[in-house]
């Protein structure tokens, strides 16, 4: 899976690109007049509410009789640009795999997780009513452009809703860059992640490519923190970010509980988790909802079997992690563990 990473200091010029590209962008970054500028010179461009809502079939849809009323050539230079976070990118990408059975997609990632995380890789998805990432397509974009001046535009929310996958990769993969954040919990800015933005990029194409299809499981690693994750996500409507972390705390107790992981490796792990100051934390996520719903909604994980078992992600210590097929029943059991004992 390769996709051509490009850091530039501001947006791309317009000529870059095919003159069939249709732009879609999330309508939140056109209150930025240059931005409003820049996206006015294609010639086709769709302004999109970003956020689980976009990622529906309704949506694709709607934007799908825009597109055929447009007035362009539908050839194999045709170029989806999708601009905005991980909801655009995964309706863009979406929308790209299967227009004429699929055309050209270059992503512009505008917020912190995006770019460090879900622009790279090839996967997309949408959501079938509550239950998150249901259908999608595996499309990888041929660019993908990390634009400093987007990505510094951002709030301070946006940067602490992306720390959840920086954090979860250093956990799988590199103890240096867990130690680097370790060091800066407390002074991280954009600055710093763009200057860490190459080596977290790197990480993730190296797991996803020794699996790129998700077949032998390697890739099912990326997992680690997601499957309580999108309990949270689809629960109480946490940014995916957020709810990354909080997954991420439970299955550090989890993996501890089991007595995976050392006293020492836990308590940083979990300080470094905690040192973020987020609102939300497992303990007043854990009051919010009952375990009826969290056991409705691992049923409706995509990636439970039959015989409702789930591959969870366990950490054994900063740089190694492994998956294990569990039971809903274990999780639940794990959940109800968790309320009593934290
Ligand atoms: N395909 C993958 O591999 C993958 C991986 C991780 C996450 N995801 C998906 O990504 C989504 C979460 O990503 P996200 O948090 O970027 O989502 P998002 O697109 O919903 O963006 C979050 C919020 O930030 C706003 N925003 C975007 N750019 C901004 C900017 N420059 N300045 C200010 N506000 C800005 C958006 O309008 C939105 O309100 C989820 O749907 C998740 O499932 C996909
Ligand atoms: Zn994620």
């Amino acid at each position: 899976m390769k996709s051509t990473i490009i850091y530039l200091p501001k947006l791309p010029s317009v000529n870059e690109f095919p003159a069939e590209t249709i732009l879609l962008y999330d309508a939140v970054l056109a209150k930025n007049l240059d931005f409003k500028k820049w996206a006015a010179q294609f010639n086709f461009h769709i302004s999109l509410k970003a956020g689980e809502n976009l990622k529906t079939l309704d949506s694709l849809n709607f934007v799908l009789k825009k597109i055929s009323k447009m007035n362009m050539s539908k050839s194999t230079k045709l170029t989806f640009l999708g601009v905005g976070g991980g909801s655009v990118g995964d309706f863009v990408g979406f929308l790209s795999s299967i227009y004429m059975r699929g055309r050209n997609l270059v992503l512009i990632p505008s917020t912190w997780l995006a770019a460090v995380d879900s622009a790279h890789g090839g996967k997309n998805a949408l959501n079938i009513l509550k239950a998150k990432n249901q259908i999608g397509t595996f499309h990888s974009a041929n660019k993908i452009y990390i634009c400093k001046n987007l990505l510094l535009t951002q709030p301070q929310d946006r940067l602490t809703e992306s720390l959840g996958e920086i954090i979860k990769i250093s956990i799988l993969a590199d103890k240096k860059l867990f130690k680097f954040l370790q060091e800066k919990v407390n002074k991280i800015n954009g600055e710093l992640i763009l200057q860490k933005l190459p080596t977290i990029i790197k990480l993730k194409y190296k797991i996803v490519n020794s699996d790129p299809f998700e077949k032998k499981g390697y890739r099912r690693l990326l997992n680690l923190g997601h499957t309580m994750g999108h309990v949270f996500e689809s629960a109480l409507g946490y940014p995916h970010g957020v709810a990354v972390l909080i997954g991420l705390q439970f299955a550090l107790r989890w993996s501890f509980n089991l007595n995976l992981l050392t006293e020492k490796d836990f308590f940083e792990i979990s300080n470094l988790i905690e040192a973020l100051n987020i609102k939300q934390n497992l303990n007043n996520t854990l009051k919010q909802v009952s375990n009826v719903k969290i056991q409705k909604l691992l049923l409706q994980d995509k990636k439970q079997t039959l015989t409702k078992q789930l591959d969870f992600i366990f950490i054994k210590s900063v740089g190694q992690c492994f998956k294990k097929s569990v039971f809903v029943s274990e999780i639940m059991n794990e959940v109800k563990r968790q309320r009593l004992e934290y």
